[in-house]
């Protein structure tokens, strides 16, 4: 009776263990599109978040790129792997409470599996680029697919910001293609990018942002243009 017991409870354990159902590499792609806004699987490419390419092995907010890591993070001691990502996705803030990532993490273990099957092999060295070919590029578009943000070093006229007045509570855009935009002064955000897909200096881009259409956010080369570039003009 005893030994029937002890088989019994070991086939439930398998059954029911996360980790002993391989997760499927396709799911786990389209489950990646969570993670994307903020993670790249490029190596170097930090957004929000750190790059996630080359995870496995890597000790927890060691990435020297990367510069807002969470002191909780960096001194949590965690090596990144199946069992330790797995701990970490179902509730980040249980795993590592005052970490700074804005997730409140995946209750499915399934779901779970197939992410981490995903991630295993598009973290992989060398895997990125054949990895973000292959990204759903639909949908929410490249900047919430895992595709790469547009090089704003390239962007069109239309984009490409000349004039910036401000009037009362209104900022006047001109572009490149002679537009001129108006916007109410709390729709419009001003913001930098110094990596090599941002602006040239002096040449601010204009994105839109938000669903209605109304706001939308200039971003700068350098922070020391935004003071320069902006008239007050009526
Ligand atoms: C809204 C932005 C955001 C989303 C969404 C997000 N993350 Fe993060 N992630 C972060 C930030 C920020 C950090 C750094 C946290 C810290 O330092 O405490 C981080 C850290 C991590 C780390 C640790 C990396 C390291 O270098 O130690 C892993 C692994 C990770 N995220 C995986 C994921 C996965 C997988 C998903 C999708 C299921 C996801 N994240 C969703 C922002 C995000």
């Amino acid at each position: 009776m005893k030994g029937l017991w002890t088989v019994v409870f070991a086939g439930v354990a398998v059954a029911s263990g996360a980790m002993a159902q391989p997760g499927d590499v396709n799911r786990g792609q389209g489950d990646f599109r969570a993670c994307a806004a903020c993670h790249s699987l490029e190596p170097g490419h930090d957004m929000t978040g750190p790059s996630l390419a080359d995870l496995w092995g890597r000790k927890a907010g060691g990435l020297s790129s990367f510069d807002r890591y969470s002191d909780a993070l960096k001194s949590s001691g965690i090596v990144w792997n199946d069992k330790t990502l797995d701990q970490w996705l179902t509730d980040p803030p249980r795993m590592v409470p005052d970490n700074a990532m804005p997730f409140e993490g995946i209750k499915d273990s399934g779901v779970r599996a197939d992410l981490l099957a995903f991630l295993k092999e598009a973290t992989k060295p060398g895997a990125a680029p054949k990895q973000s070919a292959q990204m759903p590029m639909k949908g929410m578009g490249g900047m919430m697919g895992g595709g790469h943000d547009p090089n704003l070093k390239k962007i069109e006229p239309a984009r490409q910001v000349k004039v910036i007045t401000y009037c009362r509570d209104t900022y006047r855009v001109t572009t490149a293609d002679g537009k001129v935009r108006a916007f109410w002064e709390r729709n419009l955000r001003f913001m930098t990018d110094s990596s090599k897909d941002g602006p040239e200096m002096d040449v601010p881009a204009i994105m839109p942002a938000g669903m209605l259409g109304d706001r939308a956010a200039v971003i700068f080369a350098d922070p020391d243009e935004i003071g320069r570039f902006i008239q007050r003009k009526c």
